[in-house]
């Protein structure tokens, strides 16, 4: 590892003292005998700035420090006059490491839109916005771990390419071979667009996978209290702001547990960490309460401290269709909750997430467990104002007998399900799970408006770049 602090300890250091600062240039600003280098290295929001005398600095070098050059700076901290900044950094010697023509360099000190930093994904983390997105997005993912690992849950992960269909909703990618080696040369054969891909290697028809969640499921009825956190992709073609290809899913699966504990961890778990990040990256969130949502940081703050409401699907039908509005799409019993009936609900009618459970079988999964009534499951939906479902749960059905009529009903194939039907056969146990979007909980952290700007690669219909 290098030698040298990150800038994020430089500014919380003493003054007065050596010190060796590496990072990008964000800005340089000259005026008479002085010129003015603020840099970055992504360990925090603010930019340390560096103070270059005249004639501290050899003419030659001086030219190289310009915006997006990388470069190492040796000086003396010292307390800083300007307003904003408690320290700078006195330079005595600076090293570029890589110089960067401003005349080219795609990153400008101007406001740049957030379609054009999708554009340039690769030099986007070094801007302001993308350098707290991904702090966030860090810290977020510690705060997951840390909460689960005090908790005594099992760390387990579940396998990305899979031969079973979780939610049964049809739409994943197919995961086939190629074989690089026996490709005819470029120019005298067929192109990859024309090559006949083979589907054999597994003997049988293979996926990525849409949830960890079947595989969780034989780890809690082993290890209790579990959850993975991983990758999980989606082929539905829905071009949304809260929607991807390829996104990260956080599920913990509990065995003795029901709905009710389900739906108690959820909200325990979304206001930890919420709070553990509000507490970790204050000054990123206040950079986005400042740039795009006036409201997070107040929406968050009420977040913990509230709790959340909560109602039946029944009760949810009853409020929409009492709401005197004109749906888009019709409220009545049955129907799924779109996008307008959730914003309703969240940001009209209760101010603060709401959980939604016990919805119609038909539109839920076949592994929820049914209720009394025959006509609903132990299911529960967190909606969270502007973003809609964040989290995803229920209660499975633990009944070998009723579960392998869901199964049917749903016309599945019961043979592919021999394993989970198995897990109902010896030492089945009441046991409940949720998935979290982790995406959509950054959506909710950082007001950003698009799930494309909170993932380092998006992957959306027609657009998958590196
Ligand atoms: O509601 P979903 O489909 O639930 C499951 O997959 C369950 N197996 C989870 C479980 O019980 N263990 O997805 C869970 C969450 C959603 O609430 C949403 O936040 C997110 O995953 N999600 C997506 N996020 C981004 N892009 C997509 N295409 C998403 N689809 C679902
Ligand atoms: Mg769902």
């Amino acid at each position: 590892i290098r030698k040298g602090e990150y800038i994020r300890d430089i500014l919380a250091g003493d003054v007065g003292r050596p010190v060796v600062a590496h990072g990008w240039v964000k800005t340089r600003r000259d005026s008479k005998g002085i010129h003015f280098v603020q840099i970055n290295d992504g360990s925090c929001f603010a930019d340390l700035q560096v103070v270059i005398e005249n004639g501290a600095i050899e003419e030659s070098v001086l030219k190289q420090v310009t915006t997006g050059a990388s470069v190492r700076v040796e000086g003396e901290l010292v307390p800083s006059p300007a307003s904003g900044q408690p320290v700078e950094l006195k330079a005595k010697a600076i090293f570029v490491y890589g110089t960067a023509d401003p005349a080219s360099y795609p990153l400008q000190k101007k406001g740049h839109t957030m379609e054009f930093l999708r554009e340039i994904a690769h030099l986007r983390p070094r801007s302001n916005t993308f350098g707290a997105v991904f702090r966030v997005r860090n810290a977020l993912a510690k705060a997951i771990h840390d909460f689960f690992q005090e908790r005594g849950f099992l760390y387990v992960h579940t396998p990305i390419i899979t031969t079973s269909d979780c939610e049964g909703a049809g739409a994943m990618f197919g995961v086939t071979t190629l074989d690089l080696m026996n490709l005819p040369r470029y120019g005298e054969g067929p192109r990859i667009g024309e090559i006949d891909f083979s589907q054999d290697f597994f003997g049988k028809p293979a996926y990525l996978t849409v949830s960890g969640q079947l595989e969780a499921e034989i780890f809690a009825l082993a290890f209790t209290n579990v959850y993975t956190f991983g990758p999980t992709f989606r082929a539905e073609n829905s071009n949304t702001p809260r929607h991807l290809a390829e996104f990260w899913m956080v599920e913990p699966e509990m065995a003795f547990c029901d709905l009710q504990d389900d739906i108690a961890l959820a909200e325990e778990f979304l206001k930890a960490i919420i709070a553990k990040v509000m507490d970790e990256c204050l000054p990123d969130l206040e950079f986005f309460n400042k740039r795009f949502d006036p409201q997070v940081l107040e929406t968050l703050e009420h977040v913990v401290k509230s709790s959340f409401a909560h109602v039946s699907y029944t009760e949810a039908i009853e409020i929409l269709q009492k709401s005197g509005r004109n749906w888009e799409f019709p409220v009545h019993w049955g129907a799924d909750l779109q996008s307008e009936h959730e914003r309703y609900l969240t940001e009209e009618v209760f101010r603060r997430p709401v959980i939604v459970t016990d919805y119609p079988k038909e539109i839920k999964a076949f592994y929820m467990r049914v209720n009394e009534d025959g006509r609903t499951v132990r299911a529960m939906d967190v909606l969270a104002p502007r973003i809609g479902e964040i989290i995803g749960g229920s209660q499975r059905e633990e009944r070998y007998d009723v579960l392998l009529q869901r199964i049917r009903e749903c016309g599945l194939s019961e043979e592919n399900y021999w394993w989970y039907l198995d897990l109902r056969k010896y030492g089945s146990a009441p046991h409940a799970g949720f998935g979290l979007g982790f995406e959509r909980l950054m959506l909710y952290l950082t007001g950003m408006k698009n799930i494309r700007d909170v993932i380092p690669f998006p992957r959306t219909p027609g657009s998958a770049e590196f």
